[in-house]
């Protein structure tokens, strides 16, 4: 044997998350998700992914929705992924996503899906309209995870439950047909896993909220930035400190320190002596500094729909080639027929 040590070559970890494509995304998707996926795409191997068929659940006005597909995956771009080192693709135009769902649904239990936090909020919001595909949104989802395999799965704190449920489904078919799946983890970020309704702080911020005073999209001008932040609810007190029964200010610290790239304690120090209303002025700017230069870039790829449409292809054909993969494997381990 040759005693020249061989360089061990380290395959990166994978990580796969996806976005719906109802409404502009907001802060929250920002700071849970989006921000954290690119911090992510030198160290990983990542997967990115416009959840189209997840936004179904809802019902949608055709037309704007195919137009909001298309931005959401130009803001992936926008917010500074790069489809050379990310895999960016569209749900829907990965046909494997659908079948192994299904594949899936026969290994999730109703009593599981009973207990989905998401189900019970969204089938209360839409009394009129709870489908079946509401009920078995989280299949899907385990779906669009373990397709790709990945190790990590980075959300805001809302999808913890769905990612632990993905966790059971992989892990019970690996128990009953052998070993196909790896289990992922979540991957929650301290800071901004859970932000804040800025009218109802108890509330996580939903680009589906009927006051839009409660969210900060991410196409906001930087006047209605700085005026959603000074209307934002806070308490009587005026002194700027993190602390129990303050979840407006709490909510507004966190969304500062997560742009300034300060402590909770730095933020107290930083306004010693002052208001609330020279605070919210502060997170106004800051906010409407991370996002001015995205929405630039938005619009400037916007303007391209044959390049967005380009990357948009290819994205789906390398996606369906590492799913395509996933799928057969637990189809040939289920025992399905496949040709030789
Ligand atoms: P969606 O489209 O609601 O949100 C996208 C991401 O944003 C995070 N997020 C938040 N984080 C912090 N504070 C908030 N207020 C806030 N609001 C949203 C979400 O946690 C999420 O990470 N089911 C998913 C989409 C999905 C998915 C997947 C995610 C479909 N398939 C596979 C991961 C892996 C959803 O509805 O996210």
């Amino acid at each position: 044997m040759s005693d020249i040590q061989q360089p061990t070559i380290e395959r990166k970890k994978r990580v796969l998350s996806c976005i719906q494509p109802t409404g502009v995304p907001t802060l929250g998707n920002y700071f849970g998700a989006l921000r954290n996926w690119v911090k992510m795409q030198d160290e990983f191997d990542c997967f990115y992914a416009v959840a189209d068929l997840h936004a179904i659940t809802v019902r949608q006005d055709p037309a704007k929705f195919r137009q909001q597909i298309m931005e959401t995956f130009a803001l992936l771009m926008a917010i500074g992924l790069d489809p050379e080192k990310s895999l960016l693709f569209v749900q829907s135009q990965v046909p494997a996503h659908a079948q192994l769902s299904w594949l899936l649904s026969c290994c999730t239990q109703f009593g599981e899906l009973s207990r989905m936090t998401q189900f019970k909020d969204k089938s209360a919001k839409h009394a009129d309209n709870i489908n079946l595909g509401l009920f078995s949104y989280p299949t899907l989802m385990a779906a669009d995870i373990l397709l790709y395999q990945p190790e990590y799965v980075p959300v805001g704190a809302d999808q913890k439950q769905h990612c632990e449920l993905t966790r059971n489904i992989a892990e019970r078919f690996n128990s009953i047909y052998g070993n196909t799946f790896v289990v992922p983890e979540p991957y929650i970020m301290k800071t901004g896993a859970r932000v804040r309704s800025l009218q109802d702080p108890t509330k996580k911020m939903s680009k589906s909220d009927e006051n839009v005073n409660a969210f900060i999209s991410l196409k906001d001008d930087k006047d209605t930035i700085i005026r959603k932040f000074r209307r934002a609810v806070t308490d009587s007190e005026a002194r700027v400190y993190y602390g129990e029964g303050k979840d407006g200010i709490n909510n507004l610290m966190e969304i500062y320190g997560a742009i300034v790239g300060k402590t909770m304690q730095e933020i107290e120090q930083e306004f010693e002596g002052k208001g609330y209303g020279d605070f919210k002025s502060a997170v106004g700017e800051a906010v409407a500094g991370e996002l001015t230069p995205i929405q630039e870039r938005l619009q400037t790829l916007l303007g391209d729909k044959a390049q967005l449409e380009q990357l948009m292809r290819t994205g789906a054909e390398h996606a369906s080639y590492v799913a395509g993969r996933t799928l057969a494997k637990a189809q040939k381990k289920m025992g399905f027929y496949q040709f030789k």
